[in-house]
């Protein structure tokens, strides 16, 4: 789906976001969101935290699970993804603290494994994601699934691509800052969830929506798997779509 730009398109998902998740409260059920952090999905959450302002959109039945998180990162650093969703969302909405989960930066080497696990059966005890938003980076990755992760690849810690760290180099003040690994939800993760929406905006992100949507499904270019999902959207602005 292309927009004109990016604020109308956001609009439109955190529309249809909240929909559901008041579809679900009517029916006395969670809604479990899987979230993305970057800048492609802030309007989103910009939007959402007016509905709840303004229109009483209500988090209270909303359980989310980020996708992914520097490793290692203490959350209360400038760059932690955990103090980036507690800004754009969390701090201004009524969702219960209890039912946040974000990849713990903190967790010890001798513990990644199980802590990864544990974090992949947390999702699967609270019903699977039922509606999962997600970016794309230059290198194809989503989460930050970088090339060679396979489509059956589960939440772990992962090396960052090259690209991705002079990519992420200005929030860390120069390249040498930006962490060498990050704890990623899987490929195979993701692609359980039951509904998908990713967004790219921008001639950045041409070349590799392209990719995504045109290419053979490929671990070079991890986000290129989700063509084999059975619901999924792609939202762009008129930038990212220049080279469909
Ligand atoms: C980041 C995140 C991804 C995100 C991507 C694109 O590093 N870990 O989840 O989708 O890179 O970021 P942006 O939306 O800023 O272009």
């Amino acid at each position: 789906r292309t927009f004109p730009d990016s604020e109308l398109a956001s609009a439109q998902v955190a529309r249809e976001l909240a929909d559901f998740i008041r579809e679900r409260a009517a029916a006395g059920q969670t809604a479990v969101v899987g979230l993305a952090t970057g800048s492609s999905p802030t309007r989103v959450y910009e939007e959402l935290v007016r509905l709840h302002q303004q229109e009483g959109l209500s988090f209270q039945n909303v359980v989310s699970f980020n996708l992914d998180e520097y490793y290692p990162m203490a959350p209360d650093s400038l760059q932690s993804y955990v103090r980036f969703m507690h800004e754009y969302l969390f701090d201004h909405v009524d969702i219960r603290p209890e039912n946040i989960h974000i990849p713990d930066g903190t967790v010890l080497p001798e513990q990644v494994a199980d802590y990864c696990r544990d974090y992949e059966a947390q999702i699967v005890a609270a019903g699977g994601i039922d509606w999962q938003l997600l970016g794309i980076g230059r290198t194809g990755h989503i989460g930050f699934n970088e090339p060679g992760s396979g489509s059956g690849s589960r939440t772990r810690l992962i090396t960052l691509d090259h690209i991705t760290r002079t990519d992420a180099a200005s929030d860390f003040y120069g390249e040498e800052n930006v962490p060498r690994r990050a704890l990623t939800m899987g490929v195979g993760t993701i692609l359980e969830a039951r509904h998908v929406v990713l967004l790219a905006w921008g001639e950045g992100k041409a070349a590799v929506v392209k990719r995504l949507v045109e290419g053979e499904p490929t671990d070079t270019v991890p986000a290129t798997y989700l063509q084999h999902h059975p619901a999924v959207q792609v939202v762009l602005d008129e930038a990212a779509a220049a080279e469909l």
